[in-house]
């Protein structure tokens, strides 16, 4: 089984731009999203989110806004201004916030789609229990956080793989997951916590799966990311 191209969030944590430029030339045949994250925006700005639209691209602008409503609202209200087609924001930011970020969203004709970060696949529980000072489970947070997020008016929340089966049998089909933590060898995780590789993700029913480094850091990019779409991994 193949995975859709549709599907794939190819994250551009590439600081250097000519490096940047030559790796979205490399797969500007295919129809992926690419998500200008911190990395990459906080490097050049705008002029990124650009270039990737230039070649086609979908674009995913992952700042994962986080601060009081008044300051995420005007946040977005500026960003939206770019050709992005995807934002997202903090849940732990809370409903207002979250709401705030929606009514300003909607002040823009072609509003991209608002996802709302649940818990970092980064984060384990005992790291959410202990540091994070959150009792429970993971599930039982990103649950909350999901249930927040869609009634502020979020499209869908950013969460691990594991977690689509549940938020949707929870929130129904049309409430999107967006979830990184995909991994194609699983040992190879990095600092990620919660993987799986894309074809399980894909049959787990995710909309979109975002992956970074194991394009980004591969020998061969565009094979990656053919080994990814023909459903090997
Ligand atoms: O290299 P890797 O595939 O781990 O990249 C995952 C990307 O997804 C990174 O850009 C990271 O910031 C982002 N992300 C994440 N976990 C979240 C939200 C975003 O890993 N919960």
């Amino acid at each position: 089984m193949s995975v859709p191209s549709e599907k794939i969030i190819v994250a551009l944590d590439i600081s250097d731009k000519s490096q940047a430029l030559r790796f979205l030339d490399q797969l500007s045949a295919y129809k992926i999203w690419i998500k200008v994250g911190m990395e990459a925006f906080y490097s050049w700005g705008p002029e990124i989110v650009y270039e990737g639209k230039k070649r086609g691209f979908k674009i995913f602008l992952d700042l994962k806004l986080h601060d009081i409503p008044n300051t995420v609202e005007k946040s977005i209200k500026t960003l939206i201004k770019l050709p992005i087609d995807m934002i997202n924001i903090h849940a732990a930011g809370g409903s207002e916030m979250m709401k705030r970020a929606h009514e300003s969203l909607m002040s823009s004709q072609t509003p991209p789609l608002l996802i709302a970060v649940t818990q970092l696949t980064s984060t384990t529980t005992e790291q959410m229990n202990k540091e994070q000072g959150i009792s429970g489970s993971l599930l039982e947070n990103v649950l909350l956080y999901a249930k927040l997020s869609k009634e502020s008016g979020c499209n869908g929340v950013v969460c691990s793989p594991h977690e689509v089966k549940t938020l949707k049998n929870a929130f129904g089909d049309q409430f999107i997951t967006v979830t990184p933590g995909i991994r194609p060898f699983i040992h190879h995780s990095h600092d990620q916590k919660r993987v799986m590789t894309p074809l399980e993700a894909h049959l787990c029913g995710t909309d979109y799966m975002v992956i970074g480094r194991p394009i980004t850091e591969a020998s061969d990019p565009q094979e990656a990311l053919e080994t990814i779409l023909n459903g090997a991994l």
